[in-house]
This record gives C-alpha cells, structure tokens and sequence, in this order.
C-alpha cells in the first residue's frame, strides 16, 4: 500500500516539476507531507486509470467537464475529518492551490475546475457521508459529501412526521448546498436551510477543526448563507428536523398557451406568495410541442407540494386561485419522502431507495442565472419572454414562490438577503447536448439577452442572484473606473448578498487572512489592512 501511494507521489511531483511556479522545496515536502496519510485508493492523477471517471462523478454540468476546461493535478478523496486537516496543512505549507468538491452541483464547476488558480487540486469530499439523526431534540448531524436525497431519506426512515427544509434536486450535496442558503418546497412554512443550520464542523486554513462554539458567531453566520469555498472546508452541519404531516398532497399541472397559460401566471405572481405557507406552487416555463403537432407553444407546469390533504388543498385552490382549474384528480396524498421524489420530477416506478445512490435524475451542458421579482411581471413583459423561449431549442425557466416564512425573516439575520418583498425568483437555465462551439456561444448569447430584456421586470440597485446559482458573468461588465478586485467583487457581492457583503468580507479578512480559500467568486478580504 505504501509503494503504490509512493508512486502516485511520484506522478505528482513529476506534474509538479512541470510547472515552474511551484517552488523546488514543494518537490521534497509536498509527498513526504502527505504520505502521512496512511489510506489506499484515495490519490488521484491524471494518469491514474480511474482520474476521469472520479473526476467525472458528481460533476453534474457536462460543459465544465469538457476537453477545453482546466483539469486538476490530482484529486483526493479523504475518508475522515482527519486526512481533511493534513491536506489543507500541507497545500498550505506548500503553496498548493486546492478546490473542495461536495455534490458537484456548483453552477460554474468552480468546484471541479478553475479558470483563474492553477495549477490546483481537487479535494473531493464524496466518501464523507455519515447522517446520524437524533429524534430526542430533533436533528440530525450530516457529513458534507452526502447528498440531501440519502438525508431526506435517512430522516424519514426514523420518522414519517419529520423533515429538513431543503432543496428539492435530491443530489445536492450537503457540503456545498446548505452554505449558500438551501431553498426547497417548505421554504414557505421552514424557511431556509441556513434558517435550520444549529451547528457546524469547519476545517480553517490551518487545518484546525473548529464548531459553531470555537469558530465563534461571525464566522457561524458567515457559513450559514455565504456560500462554499470561502471560510474554510465544511465536514458536517447540524440541522433541525421540522414537522411534516403524516400525509401531504402533490400535484403537476401544465397549462399551455391554448390553454390560457398567460392570464393564469398573470394571478399566480398575486396569490402564490400570499398562500398560506402550507402551500408551495412553482412554475416551469419551456416550450412545448402543441399536442400532436409539430406546431411550438409555451407550456408553464404548476407543480406544488400541500402540507396537509387534498380536501383543504382543493378548498384553498377554489376560493383563492380558482384560474387554475385544479382537479381533486390531480391531486395525490402521500408520504412527505414520496412527495420529495414526485416534487423532484421522478417517475412513480422509481422506489426511494434510489435516495440512497446518491444519483442525479439527469445530466446536461448548461448555463443559469437567477432574479428576483419585486412587482409583479405585466402581461406585455409575458408576451416577451413568450417570444423569446420560443425562438430557443431547450430553454427553462422555473419561478419559486417567496412569501411566508421567507418575508418574516430579517435580511440580516443570515448573508442571504433576498427576504420580505420578494414575490419570486426566476431561474433562467439554458441547456444543450451537443458541445459544439458555435453551438454553444449561441446558447450563451440567447440567455444573456433574455436577462438583459427581463432587467426592467425584476429587482434593481442591486439587480439581486442567488449565490447558489453561481453565475460568472456578474461583474464582468461593470466600468467601475477602479479595478481592484475588491471593487469588481462587489458587484457579484452586492448582488448575491446586499449590506450583508461588506460583513462577509470582515469576517473573512479575520478569520482567512491569507485568502487560502478562495476560486473565481469567494468572499475578497479588505484591500487595506
Ligand atoms: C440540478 C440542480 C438543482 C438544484 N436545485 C437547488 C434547489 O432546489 N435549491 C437550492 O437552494 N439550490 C439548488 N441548486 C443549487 C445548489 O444549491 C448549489 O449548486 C450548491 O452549491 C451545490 O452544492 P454541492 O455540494 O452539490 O456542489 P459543489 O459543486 O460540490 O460545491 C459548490 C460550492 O461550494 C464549495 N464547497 C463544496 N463543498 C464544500 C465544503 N464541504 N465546504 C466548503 N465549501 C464547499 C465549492 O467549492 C463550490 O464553491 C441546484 C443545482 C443544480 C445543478
Ligand atoms: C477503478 O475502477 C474500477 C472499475 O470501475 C474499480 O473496480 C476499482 O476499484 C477502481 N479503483 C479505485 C482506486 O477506485
Ligand atoms: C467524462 O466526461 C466526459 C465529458 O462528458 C466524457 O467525454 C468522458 O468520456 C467521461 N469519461 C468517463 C471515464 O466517464
Ligand atoms: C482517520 O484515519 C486515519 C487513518 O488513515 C486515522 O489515523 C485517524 O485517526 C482517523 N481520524 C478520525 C477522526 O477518525
Ligand atoms: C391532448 O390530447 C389528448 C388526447 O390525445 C387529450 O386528452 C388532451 O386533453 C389534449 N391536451 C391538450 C392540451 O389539448
Ligand atoms: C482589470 O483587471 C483585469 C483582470 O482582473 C485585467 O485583465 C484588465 O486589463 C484590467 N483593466 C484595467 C483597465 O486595468
């Protein structure tokens, strides 16, 4: 075991002595410093005959895993908290830039590859993934490589009248998802992810474990909102179990054009944040082929989940959204974990226990940008989005109802700030097969031009994001005169965090003052000092 780690040590340094930044002392200590780590299996290099298929494991864009982008020297998967501490030690004694990979969901794969910090390595968090889950003060300790669906599962394994308030895709991966807020289909009753977060374990810079109580409240809040790879390396959050009944009640209802699609999302953007929170309806905009026909239409799915049965459901839908035309036969009452899977979009013959592979339901190339909706979209604003989807081949845009519990939280209560007065967020995500480049800078440019016409609709001064939607073209453009890149941070910052930016970037200048972690949108540390 020690001479095939000793030879994967040996790869390395001969990458390593390849680039010159490297300092010559990094060829000596880089693996003599790791091969403390007595685990087979674990170190990866580019000529080992399992690197593409462990690099290719979770990453769930497929144009942030193509010939062209950047590719890690190695990557290495630690078994316990303990091989995470002498990893970061080591990078930071040597200089070494490293990227923390939980569920691979990042929208820019910023997890998995690097456009600005290279060369770097991949410290792949996939076989951290305990869950224990204590019912006697309602919570559950869950180790960062797991994903929210073996969660959700491990949970409703105890309990069937317990829940975690968090996304609905079921192979987020705890590590990265629940630090940049972590919204799901009880947002409106629970709030957010962060909102349930009681504890964490974090690994600083220098390799130090530390809980909420060491790390101290700052920093506590900093994690709880401001999204991965910036304060250090999540191995585990401690959340709340909420209450969910014993049965709930889903539905998925499309409305096309023909159908009246258009006066029907007209009074949705009125009532679904006024609903009572039991009730969660969000909206899947794409368009369609008109039944039968080659001819194009727009089709918005309204796909909800209802704390409670059918009959008060059904009752709540007629007196206050009757436009939709609900049928009680749309409806289905189940279990809390069933509507989890029927929320996610999987077919009914899939059991939960998929839950428990951790597999995402699909892959694609994309790219995504997220608003917020303040005031409501007028029909003409409609008609212009209509226009535009249907002039793109596979476009989605999906609307999230705020409202609820997300109104009577304080914008400063966690970094996440996008809280009372938001009706809405839009997701706008662009997907395609084929990674031809033509191809794909058209796909690229179809969305940029969608969200520059969507600018006058949605929240402005800042243009509001969702840091879990990473998008990489904020604060590309802005012509601020200065060129720090604190200056130009503050664009994304502001966007993805408003007034709770600055005090992000005074924690972080405290508590990683050498920027060890950092990728294309960390929080900056202060420019004076
Ligand atoms: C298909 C799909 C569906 C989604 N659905 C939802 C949803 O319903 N609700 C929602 O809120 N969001 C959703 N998201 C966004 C998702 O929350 C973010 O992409 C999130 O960052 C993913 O976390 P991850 O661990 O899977 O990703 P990763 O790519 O592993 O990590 C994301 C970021 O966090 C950092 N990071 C990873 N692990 C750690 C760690 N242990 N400690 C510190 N930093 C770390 C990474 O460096 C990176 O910056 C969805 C994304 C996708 C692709
Ligand atoms: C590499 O992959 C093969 C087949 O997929 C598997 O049997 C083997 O255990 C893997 N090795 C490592 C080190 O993961
Ligand atoms: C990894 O993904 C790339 C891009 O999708 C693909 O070309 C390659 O065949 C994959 N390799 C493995 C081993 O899965
Ligand atoms: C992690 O594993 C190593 C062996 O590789 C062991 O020495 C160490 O004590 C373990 N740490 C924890 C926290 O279990
Ligand atoms: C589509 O056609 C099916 C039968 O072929 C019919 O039941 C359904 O109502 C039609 N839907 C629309 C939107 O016209
Ligand atoms: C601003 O910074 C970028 C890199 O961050 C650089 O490419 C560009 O030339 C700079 N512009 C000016 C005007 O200094």
């Amino acid at each position: 075991m020690a001479s095939f780690l000793h030879s994967r040590f040996l790869e390395l340094l001969l990458l390593l002595s390849f680039t010159p930044f490297l300092s010559a002392n990094i060829q000596h200590t880089f693996p003599q410093c790791l091969s403390t780590i007595q685990i087979p299996n674990s170190f990866f290099t580019p000529t080992s005959p399992n690197f593409t298929l462990i690099l290719n494991s979770t990453a769930q864009n497929l144009r942030c895993i193509t010939p062209s982008t950047p590719k890690p020297l190695a990557i290495f998967t630690p078994f316990n908290q303990t091989h995470i501490q002498t990893a970061v030690i080591c990078a930071k004694k040597l200089g070494i830039h490293l990227r923390f990979r939980s569920g691979g969901h990042d929208y820019e794969g910023i997890s998995y590859t690097s456009a600005i910090n290279l060369p770097f390595i991949v410290i792949d968090l996939s076989k951290l993934r305990a869950i224990n889950v204590h019912l006697d003060d309602n919570s559950v300790w869950v180790e960062a490589g797991a994903t929210v669906g073996e969660l959700y599962y491990r949970v409703a394994e105890k309990s069937k009248t317990h829940g975690i308030a968090a996304g609905l895709c079921t192979s987020l991966g705890v590590g990265g998802h629940i630090t940049g807020g972590a919204y799901g289909s009880m947002m409106r009753k629970y709030g957010l992810g962060v909102d349930n977060a009681l504890d964490a374990k974090i690994i600083n810079a220098n390799g130090e474990i530390l809980d909420r109580k060491s790390m101290g409240e700052d920093v506590f809040w900093a994690i709880s909102g401001g999204g991965g790879g910036s304060y250090g390396v999540i191995v585990s959050w401690k959340l709340k179990l909420v209450p969910v009944p014993a049965t709930v009640t889903v539905f998925n209802v499309p409305r096309t054009l023909e159908q009246g699609a258009t006066k029907i999302l007209l009074k949705w953007q009125q009532v679904a944040p006024k609903f009572d929170d039991d009730l969660f309806i969000r909206v899947f905009i794409q368009p369609s082929n008109l039944n039968g026909t080659t001819k194009r239409t727009i089709s918005t799915t309204y796909n909800a989940l209802f704390l409670g049965g059918v009959d008060r459901l059904m009752e709540m839908m007629t007196q206050s959204f009757p436009e939709l035309g609900l049928q009680k036969t749309d409806c289905f009452e189940m279990g809390w974990l069933e509507s989890v899977m029927f929320i996610a979009g999987f077919p009914e013959t899939v059991p939960t226990t998929f839950l428990l592979t951790g597999k995402p339901a699909f892959l694609n190339h994309f790219k995504a940008k997220s608003d917020f909706v303040k005031t409501p979209i007028p029909e003409t604003g409609l008609k212009g989005m209509w226009k535009r989807l249907l002039k793109e081949e596979m476009p989605l845009m999906i609307w999230n109802p705020y409202g609820g519990m997300m109104g009577r939280i304080q914008e400063s209560s966690t970094p996440f700030p996008h809280r009372n007065g938001v009706l809405f967020k839009v997701q706008y995500v662009n997907s395609w097969m084929v990674a031809e480049k033509k191809a794909v800078k058209k796909h690229y440019k179809w969305i940029r031009k969608l969200y520059r016409y969507m600018g006058q609709y949605v929240s402005k001064n800042p243009r509001e994001a969702y840091v879990n939607y990473r998008d990489l073209d904020l604060g590309m453009n802005d012509k601020n005169g200065e060129n720090t890149s604190f200056v130009k941070a503050s664009s994304w910052g502001r966007r993805y965090f408003k007034d709770n930016f600055i005090k992000l970037v005074k924690i972080k200048s405290e508590f990683d003052p050498d920027n060890f972690f950092r990728h294309e949108q960390s929080i900056p540390i202060l420019p004076w000092k």
